[in-house]
């Protein structure tokens, strides 16, 4: 019978059979499935283990650093990559939500594929591939554009000449999790809410700029960690905040603000095809408004939204 220790020894022996001394390359994200896959991979191979962890500049705040530290922790051998400014200069002027996409898209893969090529001799490339994204690779449709986009790693396998390594693929997202735990991953990460690829740049309404950025990284912590605190988090599928492209008139001491809008986003969910907004305790979003008025400046006003899909996407771009 399946248990997380048992799929993870006969999984780390197949993965010892499979690589031998080759050097395996990897993309991670932060995500629960790159995580635990890399997690597996190293228990194989050790630092013949090659990660790459890209900064694209649109990570959640502080975001890149937690990250490699969790990576440390678990010994990964990771190397963290600042991208920021590349992705900023790429981003600027573009306005419209599937450029962006592009933009991102495109850049991560340069930037993944320039870090590959100086692993000398790599012949393996690791993946977080899961059930759910192998079965929906073979639908008549093809892998969905959109949400699979943080996983692809463009035409470096064949370019190089790489064999894949997945050992997730025969495993669905709860056994994932009950992988990882086991792996010693922390629950925070295996537990955390989706958060697309292209990150906080299609929460950025028009045009994506670093000072943008900040402003929404420090809304978004501050409402993350409300919802953390009063025990909201793990009852709502996913929560973001939106930075709207409108200013508006505000008050503060005798002062006259004119400054930005954020929107706050959370659904219940099964799986983002569909969703609900979720009922947040208005006392827990009057809290949440004061915290991010008070505290971020440039922002002015708060709204919650009360939109579901359909006919409203959970993200704004
Ligand atoms: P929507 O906005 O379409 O989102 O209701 C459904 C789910 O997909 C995520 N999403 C993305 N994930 N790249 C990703 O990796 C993307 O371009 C992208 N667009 C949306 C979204 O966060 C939600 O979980």
């Amino acid at each position: 019978n399946w248990t997380p220790a048992s799929f993870i020894n006969e999984t780390v022996e197949k993965l010892k059979a499979q690589i031998g001394d080759g050097k395996v390359i990897m993309a991670l994200s932060g995500g629960v499935d790159s995580t635990v896959a890399a997690t597996l991979v190293s228990r194989a191979v050790g630092k013949n283990l090659y990660g790459i962890f890209v900064d694209n500049g649109v990570l959640r705040k502080d975001e890149f650093q937690q990250v490699l530290d969790i990576y440390k922790q678990l010994d990964l051998n990771v190397k963290g990559i600042d991208a920021k400014q590349l992705f900023y200069d790429g981003l600027k002027d573009k306005t419209d939500p599937e450029e962006k996409r592009k933009v991102i898209g495109k850049l991560f893969i340069d930037v993944f594929h320039d870090e590959a090529l100086k692993v000398e001799g790599a012949s393996f490339l690791g993946q977080g591939t899961i059930y759910p994204d192998v079965i929906e690779s073979l639908s008549v449709h093809g892998p969905s554009a959109t949400i699979k986009s943080h996983h692809n790693v463009g035409g470096l396998p064949e370019k190089m000449n790489l064999s894949l390594v997945e050992p997730l693929r025969l495993l669905f997202k709860d056994e994932v999790r009950k992988v990882g735990l086991e792996l010693g991953i922390p629950y925070d990460l295996l537990y955390r809410h989706p958060f697309p690829g292209p990150g906080l740049a299609i929460r950025i309404l028009g045009e994506v700029t670093a000072e943008k950025v900040t402003l929404l990284q420090d809304a978004d912590a501050l409402y993350t960690k409300g919802l953390k605190e009063a025990g909201l988090y793990d009852k709502v599928w996913q929560a973001g905040t939106i930075l709207l492209p409108v200013k508006s008139v505000g008050v503060m001491g005798d002062e006259r603000t004119y400054e930005f809008t954020v929107a706050l986003r959370a659904v219940t969910s099964v799986d983002g095809m569909t969703a609900d907004w979720a009922h947040l305790p208005y006392e827990f979003l009057a809290n949440i408004s004061n915290e991010i008025i008070n505290n971020v400046r440039g922002i002015n006003r708060v709204v919650y939204d009360i939109s579901s899909k359909p006919p409203a996407t959970i993200e704004w771009e």
